[in-house]
């Protein structure tokens, strides 16, 4: 099966199938703010601007990583970059293996110059540093694209569940450390929807990395996408088995914070409105990532994902308005009260 099919399939899987996880969630319903009736703002006046890696943010969101590789996927790719521009929020591009291998795929990435101001992210699979990558590959990456920092995906149930799956993740620590030592651009750490646990954050921060993206559960679940891509019962059995599995994003946020309390967190897994996001920026992440409901919005229109962004960030606004925190810095230091 070739890279560019996998990612046509993966497409069409997450807008026509239910891949979500069962009963496992989120999280975010456990904990509420404080409503605060006189919190002595200015709505207008909410300042929701911040900063990663030196670059400025209007506001504190990210559109996941997603695709590439295809047709269809360059069309999405500059739909999201457009309104991420509009917008002045960050965007990674998904697996960047294809444009590797296939260099006449590589334009299907290429956004920057639908972007020229964006925070954007390179993507690469940290397995692949046992399937022949190095650090050249990566440093090809981000100039192909001409990204600011370069995420490593870890995604080894995913890898487990495909028949075609790479799953050789032993020694990757290492690997991941020399990366972080050479590339002249940070790296981030980011799982595919699964969660990073303490352990993880740990090895992750002695190998060197600028950020973690915790990726948890809850949202879009692959071991679903892999079951409804599986060639036969039994891998589809097998791939169903999983879909409740993982950290929670809310779990993941506070083990990350635990293990690595000096590294900016993504939180992303699951994260579908602006209280969402302002709930783990209480919680200590430094932006949050939505790549599902973005998708969706990708296949209509700029104008579409610019909505779903539009909403968002008013959500956000809002929350940060009836919970008394004027900007970023205030939400991060803001309580936030357990349910039940
Ligand atoms: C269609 C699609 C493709 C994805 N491809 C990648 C990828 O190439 N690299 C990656 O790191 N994550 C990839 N992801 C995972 C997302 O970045 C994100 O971590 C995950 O979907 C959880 O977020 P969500 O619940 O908001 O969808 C993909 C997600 C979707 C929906």
């Amino acid at each position: 099966m070739t890279i560019e099919r996998r990612k046509a399939d993966h497409i069409r899987i997450n807008l026509d199938e239910d891949v979500g996880f069962d009963r496992l969630t989120v999280g975010f319903e456990n904990y509420r703010f404080i409503h605060q009736a006189l919190p002595e703002l200015d709505l207008n006046s909410i300042d929701l601007t911040t900063q990663l890696f030196g670059k400025a943010l209007k506001a504190p969101v990210l559109i996941s990583s997603m695709t590439g590789g295809t047709e269809q996927a360059q069309q999405i790719n500059v739909n999201l970059a457009q309104a991420a521009q509009q917008y002045g929020v960050a965007m990674g591009l998904g697996s960047q293996r294809a444009g590797i291998a296939r260099p006449e795929t590589a334009d299907t990435f290429k956004v920057r110059h639908i972007a020229p101001d964006i925070l954007l992210f390179a993507n690469v699979g940290a397995v692949q540093f046992n399937y022949g990558f190095d650090v050249e590959h990566c440093c090809e990456a981000v100039e192909m694209i001409q990204a600011d920092a370069l995420i490593l995906h870890l995604n080894p149930l995913q890898e487990a569940v495909q028949p075609e799956g790479d799953v050789n993740f032993a020694g990757l620590a290492q690997k991941i450390e020399a990366v972080c030592k050479r590339l002249p651009v940070p790296v981030i750490a980011k799982e595919v929807g699964w969660g990073i646990s303490e352990q993880a954050a740990r090895m992750l921060a002695e190998a060197g990395v600028s950020a973690i993206d915790v990726a948890g559960s809850g949202g879009t679940s692959w071991s679903q996408v892999e079951m409804f891509r599986a060639p036969d019962d039994l891998h589809r059995r097998v791939a169903a088995a999983f879909r409740d599995w993982g950290i929670p994003t809310i779990e993941s946020i506070q083990m990350v914070k635990r293990a690595a309390p000096h590294l900016p967190i993504i939180a992303s897994g699951g994260i579908r409105s602006g209280i969402d996001i302002a709930k783990a920026i209480a919680l200590g992440a430094s932006i949050g990532g939505m790549a599902g409901p973005f998708l969706k919005a990708a296949t209509i229109s700029a104008e579409a994902v610019a909505e779903t962004l539009e909403e968002t960030i008013r959500v956000l606004r809002i929350a940060m308005f009836a919970a008394g925190a004027g900007d970023i810095a205030a939400l991060q230091q803001t309580p936030l009260v357990v349910v039940g």
